[in-house]
């Protein structure tokens, strides 16, 4: 019996992966597609057997068909959509990066409390089991004070991949792939000080590659690569003042750590964990919407809005930093 009825907005590439994660939580049933087309709509409806397909969101919104949306649209439609889905007076789960600015964030972190209703980013690597276990292991003090974060991100976009390429579709590498280094930077070494940008950027402001380096208020240095020219093997690594730990080879959803101990010359200690996948990784993110649903937040405080804001504000200054 499921309690909690999703409509996916957007039949692109993420829907198709994350559909079969949110409908294997328990409880939760996806009931409808949400499209801008309707032979879109119903074919997407064939394709993962859903009750619902609409071809426009407003008839959608004015449905009982669902009680939240999940929207896996090209980053400057989330606002749009997200407002008009909690104004409806659904719960929203919605992809990275949120918004494509930090106002826009905050807007719609204040609607969501105004309406009651639950707003996530899709940020699943802050729901990743072995994410939250890189905060166990450094809250335990096992490797000291975390002083120092490596993480990218970056692939060469194929030309035929437009979102990536084109301005008007929130293209560039930051938002799309940069975000992850800095929401795992953000969770480990918290306040930022001071931001150093070095990267290519076109006219139209799609940025190709971006290196940043960060400062914290604690103390504490970040060094995060993306890029959409060059491939970055998807990895993290922190050190600390007693050992490190290495995010292995899927930064966005680790299947597993490497945590090292030690002082040199002696050998080092080193231990390996290992975090299976739950579904393609996007189970642990929608199991923890789903409970903050009944339980009637309005946000997760695993990735809460505040969070959310914050990187949007300092994606925004390293643009500006790196068009300057
Ligand atoms: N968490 C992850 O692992 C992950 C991975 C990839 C992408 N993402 C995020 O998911 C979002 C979508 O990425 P994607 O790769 O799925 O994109 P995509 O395949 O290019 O597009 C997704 C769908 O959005 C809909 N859409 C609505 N407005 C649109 C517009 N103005 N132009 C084009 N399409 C529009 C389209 O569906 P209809 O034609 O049916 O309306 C399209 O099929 C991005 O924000 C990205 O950051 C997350």
């Amino acid at each position: 019996m499921s309690d909690l009825r999703w409509a996916v907005v957007g039949t692109g590439g993420i829907s198709r992966r994350t559909v079969p994660d949110l409908r294997a939580v328990p409880g939760c049933a996806v009931t409808s597609v949400v499209s801008r087309d309707q032979a879109r709509a119903d074919a997407f409806a064939a394709e993962w057997d859903l009750p619902r397909a609409f071809g426009d969101l407003t008839t959608a919104l004015s449905s009982d068909a669902f009680d939240a949306v999940y929207i896996g649209t090209p980053h400057p439609t989330h606002y749009v959509l997200a407002k008009a889905a909690m104004e409806a007076g659904k719960h929203v789960v919605c992809e990275k990066p949120l918004t494509m600015s930090s106002v826009e964030a905050a807007e719609l972190a204040d609607l969501a409390r105004d309406r009651g209703v639950l707003l996530l980013e899709a940020m699943w690597m802050s729901f990743s089991p072995a994410v939250r276990r890189v905060l166990e292991v450094i809250g335990s003090g096992e490797i000291g004070e975390p002083r120092l974060l490596q993480a990218g991100l970056g692939f060469a976009v194929p030309a035929h991949a437009r979102r990536y390429w084109e301005a008007d579709l929130g293209g560039g590498a930051l938002y799309d792939m940069g975000v992850y280094s800095l929401t795992l930077a953000d969770l480990v070494l918290g306040d930022v000080a001071s931001i150093d940008v070095v990267g290519d950027v076109q006219a139209d402001g799609v940025d190709l590659e971006d290196t940043v380096t960060l400062r914290y208020a604690g103390g504490g240095t970040a060094s995060l690569m993306t890029s959409i020219v060059t491939f970055i093997p998807p990895r993290g690594w922190i050190g600390g003042t007693k050992g490190s730990i290495d995010l292995g080879e899927r930064l966005f959803s680790p299947e597993s750590l490497r945590i090292v101990l030690g002082r040199p010359p002696e050998p080092p200690h080193v231990r390996d964990e290992a975090f299976p996948l739950e579904g393609s990784g996007y189970l642990p993110m929608f199991r923890a919407a789903a409970e903050a649903i009944r339980a009637g937040e309005v946000e997760h405080p695993w990735h809460p809005h505040a969070r959310t804001v914050r990187i949007q504000e300092l994606m925004e200054r390293i643009r500006v930093a790196l068009s300057g």
